[in-house]
């Protein structure tokens, strides 16, 4: 008889990339994925720990879930991902309800950690927070159903960069690549399994330095290569990058490689060298400068994307001034900005010049105010013209088609759900702060556009 597994995950695109591999790891012993906690034989909290009030957030999930827990004793409720690792100790003392804490590198330990909570001597808590010496990568059960047109595969985990305000470094561990052969085996899985569009992952995937069969090292340019003689794969994307990791291969698979869409996300954090440097960020704003010169140069429709953190320790009004003018000079289509948040353990927390919350405010406000303007700017670039669409999602309000155009901005469509996977032409016409809009291009309307000319787009 199959059994319930209910995971919640928090955090970024590795996070969702473990827990559809920890739901991997459980399927051979009989549990299938369900979409709400109710009735749950097993739920899994994967958890971030990048900004505050993230542990808060977990007790507050598992205050909510204990009464699952009551109701059904059997049922296995586990913490894992970024604060299972930070603070399982923690999280075992003042929840002791939680049968299973483990961290992000050792889910491939489920069905022994099962096997152990469900004990013929009774249930047994379990805490797994070791970096182990194997890869977890090396123990996963291969993907057999049916996958999304739109998949992540993780080819590269960790951190050794220290940026002074991240606890990933100490959250994922140092850095790992996988090696060429098991990336490419599982990219060929994916794609004969119906996706159609791969997201590589890594906390600084472009640091990727996998070993390939020759033992020679391949970086990330030269996976992509490899990525796209793959049949079915139409499309490639990877995230999260470093400024000073974008090497030149990387940067002319971009003019080459046509199957690499063309949206990169390239964090900058700051636009004042004084800021970047006590971040230890080891690049200034002129170097960030360059490499999207350089980008440029090789795909210049290319959209641009970047993480901004304001607030540091010691930001003063023209480092501030800084960020926005390193905003106004790239011209950005897509980002995310975020108050900059204490991380106990990590060195900005102790730094001196903190800046006070409504100021924090005030310089976040006008960081988003320019950003969202660049943001429908750049999506107002392409009203009449056609874009192939993926569609990889139905709606869960409207029952919509969602997908993706090859700039990354998001469109919901009313179309027919046969298209559910199927990259189609749109021809845009609205735009939206944070999305775009159209309608499906019939052969009619092919006729009556020159579609050639249209494609090319802003
Ligand atoms: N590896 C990626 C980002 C990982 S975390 C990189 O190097 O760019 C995702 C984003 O969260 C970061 O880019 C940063 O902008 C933000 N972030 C990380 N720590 C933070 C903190 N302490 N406070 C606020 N934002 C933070
Ligand atoms: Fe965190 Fe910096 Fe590493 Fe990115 S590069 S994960 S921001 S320490
Ligand atoms: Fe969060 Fe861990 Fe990802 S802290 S951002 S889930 S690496």
């Amino acid at each position: 008889m199959s059994k319930k597994l209910y995971i919640k995950t928090w955090g970024c695109q590795m996070n969702v990339y473990d827990s559809k591999r920890m739901a991997d790891a459980l399927f051979p012993l009989g549990y299938e994925v369900s979409e709400e906690p109710h009735n749950a034989d097993m739920i899994i909290l994967n958890t971030c720990h990048i900004r505050e009030k993230a542990t808060d957030k977990v007790f507050s999930e598992l205050g909510r879930l204990k009464e699952h827990k009551d109701n059904k004793e059997s049922m296995i409720l586990a913490v894992a991902g970024c604060v299972a690792q930070a603070e399982g100790d923690y999280i075992f003392e003042r929840a002791p309800y939680v049968d299973m804490v483990f961290g992000p590198q050792n889910y491939h330990e489920l069905p022994e950690m099962v096997a152990k909570a469900t004990g013929a001597f009774g249930t047994n808590r379990i805490i797994n927070t070791e970096f182990p010496l194997e890869s977890k990568f090396d123990f996963l059960p291969e993907e057999t159903t049916q996958q999304s047109a739109s998949s992540f595969l993780s080819v590269q985990e960790g951190c050794d960069k220290f940026c002074t305000y991240c606890v990933v470094p100490y959250t994922r561990g140092s850095e790992f690549s996988r090696p060429v052969s098991s990336v490419l085996e599982e990219a060929k899985r994916l794609a004969s399994l119906g996706t159609k569009e791969i997201t590589l992952l890594g906390q600084n995937v472009n640091a990727y330095h996998g070993e390939a069969k020759d033992s020679s090292i391949w970086g990330l340019g030269r996976l992509i290569q490899e990525v796209a003689e793959i049949d079915g794969i139409e499309r490639i994307r990877y995230t999260t990058s470093h400024p000073n990791d974008m090497d030149d291969e990387l940067i002319a698979a971009h003019g080459n490689v046509e199957k690499l869409m063309p949206y990169l996300h390239l964090p900058v954090q700051h636009g004042s060298d004084k800021i970047l440097k006590s971040m230890n960020r080891k690049h200034t704003a002129d170097d960030y400068r360059r490499v999207i010169d350089k980008v440029r140069n090789v795909r210049p429709d290319i959209a641009l994307s970047s993480d901004f953190i304001v607030g540091f320790p010691g930001e003063k009004d023209e480092d501030h001034e800084a960020m926005l003018q390193i905003i106004r000079d790239i011209g950005y289509s897509q980002c995310y900005s975020f108050k900059y948040s204490p991380r106990p353990g990590t060195p900005g927390a102790n730094m001196g010049g903190v800046v006070a919350e409504p100021i924090k405010a005030a310089r976040l406000q006008e960081v988003q105010e320019l950003l969202n303007k660049q943001q429908i700017e750049f999506n107002q670039k392409f009203i009449g013209k056609i874009l192939p669409v993926l569609f990889d999602r139905i709606g869960d309000k409207r029952k919509q088609l969602l997908g993706r155009t090859p700039y990354m901005q998001s469109i919901h469509i009313d179309g027919n759900k046969r298209l559910l996977n199927q990259t189609v032409d749109v021809k845009i016409e609205k735009a939206h702060a944070n999305s775009v809009s159209g309608s499906i291009v019939t052969s009619e309307t092919v006729l009556t556009n020159n579609n050639k000319e249209e494609r090319t787009a802003a």
